[in-house]
């Protein structure tokens, strides 16, 4: 049984009151005329460097996620009037989403562009580049979507933290992703959530979705960008000088020991797990 189109209501509300008062600027918040005299795009290593580059690779194919969650929730003749309501509700937040999101990937863009650090045509290639490439949603079903979904912004959310706590001599930077971490954790909690809503209406039948997504859960854009693996080691040795293991081995303890309760997992454990997990942040 799908959520009622009045619990969700109340729920997108709730987001919206909150981001509404959150929003910053791009623009005035950074000094970007500046930033390329500082001290701070000097000491800046290359690897950290790579890692804002590679975490703007990720953000900046927002347009791809866009695509999928309006094919998601459609509004038209394709769904019944009850779904096409329910859609249009939750395409409230989405919008709200994508906008956030996409100030995500032109705050890095802006930071790329102003740094000096790199070359503006390669980056505008390869932005170009990975933005050509189809992205698909990790699953068409709701339950194990928002898990997914939940997942990647703890993850997201963990590894700016850990990163802001390694750029110490970098003001801009730490400034924008604090911003950026703060949003992220914003968005976990409405999809964990939403997650918990749907465990109230759908009950133990979603436990096994959950479980499912838990198992093959990944990072977006992990099968799309160009030497992912090697990015992804290179952002994870950009956060050094800080114990950033500990929150990813949090979140991953969680994941798998939810994953071991197997088929006892009742509807309460997995309630727990939603809880547990917006609630992670580095030690
Ligand atoms: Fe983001
Ligand atoms: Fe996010």
């Amino acid at each position: 049984m799908p959520i009622p189109v009045e619990h969700i209501i109340a729920l997108v509300n709730r987001y919206l009151k909150t981001s509404d008062t959150r929003a910053w600027s791009r623009f005035d918040e950074f000094d970007w005329p500046n930033l390329h005299k500082t001290d701070e795009v000097r000491k800046l290593t290359d690897v950290q460097v790579a890692a804002v580059r590679t975490s703007l690779m990720i953000e900046d194919h927002i347009p791809g996620y866009a695509t999928e969650y309006f094919r998601l929730f459609p509004v038209d003749a394709s769904v019944s009037r009850e779904d096409a309501w329910r859609n249009r509700n939750i395409l409230h937040f989405v919008f709200q989403w994508c906008a956030e999101e996409d100030r995500h990937a032109h705050g890095f863009e802006l930071y790329m562009r102003s740094s000096g650090r790199v070359d503006q045509e390669d980056l505008t290639r390869e932005m170009v580049h990975e933005g050509m490439k189809k992205y698909t949603a990790p699953s068409d079903n709701f339950s194990m979507l928002f898990t997914y979904t939940m997942l990647q912004e703890k993850a997201t959310q963990l590894y700016y933290q850990t990163l802001y706590q390694s750029v110490e001599e970098a003001p801009v930077l730490r400034a924008l992703l604090k911003r950026l971490f703060q949003d992220e954790a914003r968005h976990c909690s409405y999809f964990s959530d939403l997650v918990l809503l749907d465990l109230k209406t759908g009950g133990d039948v979603l436990v096994e979705k959950i479980k499912t997504a838990l198992d093959a859960f990944a990072m977006p854009m992990a099968d799309l960008l160009d030497n992912y693996k090697r990015q992804a080691i290179t952002m994870i040795r950009a956060a050094k000088g800080y114990d950033h293991r500990s929150a990813f081995t949090q979140l991953d303890e969680i994941i798998k020991r939810y994953a071991r309760a197997g088929s006892q997992s009742s509807t309460y454990a997995v309630e727990d797990f939603f809880t547990a997990v917006p609630n992670l942040s580095p030690a």
